[in-house]
């Protein structure tokens, strides 16, 4: 068929009227007006109606356009005419016209569907069918047709737009697009690697990146100066809503930069590609310290799209008599809260006290809540009459209380308690009683972070990575109250309390990279080890340079303000890290196993049907897709030996009986009593259609023991 006549349906306009056009697409929904039948033929440009009408098109078009259902693929040819007054559909671009059809051709029938995917309805006032109710696994398994309702289309063309304008911009400003190994070694960016097993080096492996981060810096010692690649990156981490094990950065490096070159080119680039959505950003973004963030709002990912900010009343309550705020002092504690401002009708004493000072904030971490509701010009709680009028009046000026304000007050005598628990308490707050105001946007630089944390073990792991220049050079590696003191010079780039992205300007001094590693507790041996080759590169004239990385995903997300980064993703992992489409991660042949040597380092003995006895504690657990644990193992193959023996004896005395095939009487259990009916899908094959393996109207079961 010649297509190249096609015009997309979503173009069509009143100017195309008269004309006669041909179309192709899916049948998105269709209505039968008793001898005229109205389709919506959807392509990915949008919706037009096609109208089958006994008097324009022949009976044999007619006749076909009856056996239509939907997503059938078809194409159409016929004239553009405008919609009779009244008629017009203001849920579809094209809805002033529709098209008389005088050819159609059927190129695909289409099965019942396992979900609606038409979202368009096809008359004036009436609902438009909607996928939410919807298991996100069966969207995922048919993703193929889930990417075929207009909202998902949408936010993937959203994602090209995105991906174009990032291309652009950094190609005028003189950014080149290269791209670094998937196969690789390991690059620390704090989660697990994938593995990859080499066929070619048995028992070596490669690592999926999970970040170009030693690539792009080695560009810069190559003298590419100006790096940037959509890089997908790989991390076996723990799986939360905005994170995929995959995922896309844009990551990019410049050489003889400082960070305020970063934060010049970010802060464009991010405010053009949020325009790209419609988006106009508060501008120029605002900048806080990670300890002036920690200190406002107990996160490094501040979300300052609404106040409540910290204020600290420790100082109010220093000669306090109040013995529990008294005690918490004592052992060097603070005082926290926030003022719910207006907010005491909608936070009774009973909410306040049973709920959050309950149960609430003691499961963030803290011991408890104190609350204070002001009215009358005073203070009211179950607590207040034994703070001073000094203290009462301190509360009042520092929190700036008006009548009907609610103070929620944390003491602690650690300061990450009140700081975590209040950070915690103040987004609860602020969702429950909807105080984040809708379509809101709040970017921030969070700045000089800690360069290393504690380990549980005594030692320090980089906040960041190993790679992030320290504010100062002077410090002993060995000494871990020196490094815990140290800054990074490094930058989230922080939105609606959610990270978009982080870099930080490198350490480009070899001297100073080796000390790092040192204080990371790496051995010179391990060091060599592990980044010798970056070491090395380091010796022949490194640049100054730094960079940084935008998670692509959590950034289209916020832009279409989708609810997880999934709906910006064409085949995203589940909540389980699995794929339902492919089956991924799934189990392989023996025989694969074997190739890339891996049979013997997971010490399974031998490979099917080599000759060699198979181990049945094995062929089990591959059958049953069960893994055992060594501990197991033992006390299933002495189950199966057992098994194994009552087989034997049972083909013993059956001697030469054909075996008996089983199958379960047919019975009516949903109405106990009435004659059970079988399905007349179950006679044509219909209903067995999917089944993995048929024979006849029975299907086959995987036979385990
Ligand atoms: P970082 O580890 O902070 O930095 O990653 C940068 C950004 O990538 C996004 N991101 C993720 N998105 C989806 N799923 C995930 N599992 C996931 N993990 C991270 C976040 C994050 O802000 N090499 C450094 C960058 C640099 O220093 O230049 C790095 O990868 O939005």
């Amino acid at each position: 068929m010649d297509f190249s006549e096609r015009v997309f349906c979503g173009r069509l306009n009143a100017e195309a009227a008269g004309k006669s056009v041909l179309l192709a697409g899916w049948v998105d929904a269709l209505r039968d007006h008793g001898g005229l039948l109205f389709a919506h033929l959807r392509d990915r440009s949008g919706i037009v109606q096609v109208v089958f009408n006994p008097e324009t098109a022949d009976a044999e078009v007619c006749r076909l356009a009856n056996s239509l259902r939907a997503e059938y693929c078809v194409s159409v040819r016929g004239k553009v005419c405008r919609r009779l007054e009244g008629t017009e559909n203001p849920h579809i671009e094209t809805g002033q016209i529709e098209v008389m059809v005088t050819e159609l051709t059927v190129l695909a029938e289409s099965e019942a569907l396992p979900f609606a995917i038409s979202e368009k309805a096809m008359l004036a006032g009436a609902e438009a069918a909607a996928a939410d109710n919807v298991s996100e696994d069966l969207r995922l398994q048919y993703r193929y047709l889930d990417i075929r309702r207009p909202s998902m289309r949408d936010n993937l063309i959203a994602r090209h737009r995105i991906f174009h304008c990032v291309r652009q911009f950094l190609d005028e400003r003189g950014f080149l697009e290269i791209e670094t190994p998937a196969l690789t070694a390991s690059t620390p960016e704090g989660a697990r690697d994938y593995l990859v097993p080499s066929r070619v080096h048995p028992g070596n492996f490669y690592a999926l990146p999970q970040s170009p981060q030693l690539f792009k810096q080695l560009l810069m010692i190559g003298g590419m100066e100006r790096y940037f690649q959509l890089a997908r990156c790989f991390r076996d981490e723990d799986l939360r809503p905005n994170r995929q094990p995959e995922f896309t950065q844009l990551d990019l490096e410049a050489s003889f930069i400082d960070e305020g070159f970063i934060y010049g080119l970010i802060e464009e680039l991010v405010a053009r590609i949020f325009a790209v959505g419609g988006i106009e950003l508060p501008r120029p973004f605002p900048r806080m310290t990670y300890n002036e963030a920690m200190d406002a709002t107990g996160s490094d990912k501040p979300d300052l799209r609404f106040g409540m900010r910290f204020v600290d009343v420790t100082d109010v309550f220093k000669t306090t008599k109040y013995s529990i705020f008294r005690q918490i002092l004592q052992r060097g504690g603070c005082i926290k809260g926030i003022n719910v401002k207006g907010q005491s009708e909608r936070l009774s004493k009973n909410v306040l006290q049973n709920e959050y000072a309950k149960e609430i904030v003691p499961s963030f971490g803290a011991k408890g809540m104190t609350w204070m509701r002001a009215a009358g010009g005073g203070l009211e709680s179950n607590i207040v009459q034994f703070f001073s009028e000094a203290e009462q009046a301190g509360l009042r000026e520092r929190f700036g209380v008006a009548d009907g304000d609610v103070l929620l007050l944390i003491a602690d005598p650690s300061y990450e308690v009140v700081t975590s628990a209040l950070g915690q308490l103040r987004l609860h707050v602020a969702e429950r009683l909807g105080l984040i105001p809708e379509n809101s946007f709040a970017p921030v630089w969070v700045t000089e972070f800690p360069l290393f944390e504690a380990t549980a073990e005594g030692g320090v792991t980089s906040k960041h990575h190993p790679f992030t220049a320290p504010d100062r050079s002077d410090f002993d590696p060995e000494n871990i109250e020196d490094l815990l003191s140290l800054r990074s010079r490094a930058y989230d780039l922080v939105m609606n309390g959610e990270e978009l992205g982080g870099g930080s300007i490198r350490i480009s001094d070899r001297t100073l990279q080796r000390k790092i590693f040192k204080a990371l507790g790496l051995s010179e041996r391990d060091t060599q080890e592990r980044f010798g080759f970056f070491l090395r590169a380091f010796d022949f004239g490194a640049p100054p340079h730094g960079g940084l990385a935008l998670g692509m995903d959590r950034t289209v997300s916020m832009i279409l303000r989708t609810p997880s980064i999934r709906e910006v993703i064409a085949f995203p992992k589940n909540r389980s890290a699995g794929c339902p489409l492919t089956g991924a991660p799934s189990q392989v042949k023996r025989e694969q196993l074997a190739e890339l040597g891996l049979l013997n380092l997971g010490g399974a003995e031998s490979l099917a049907g080599d000759g060699r006895q198979e181990n049945i504690v094995d062929r089990v657990s591959w059958v049953s897709r069960i893994g055992f644990k060594d501990d197991e193992r033992q006390g299933l193959a002495q189950v199966l030996r057992q098994a194994e023996g009552l087989a034997a004896d049972v083909e013993r005395v059956a001697g030469d009986e054909a075996p008996v095939r089983t199958v379960a009487p047919v019975v009516n259990r949903t109405r106990p009593g009435e004659v059970a009916k079988r399905c007349p899908l179950a006679e044509d094959g219909e209903l067995l259609k999917s089944a993995p393996s048929v024979k006849g109207n029975l299907f086959k079961v995987a036979s385990v023991l």
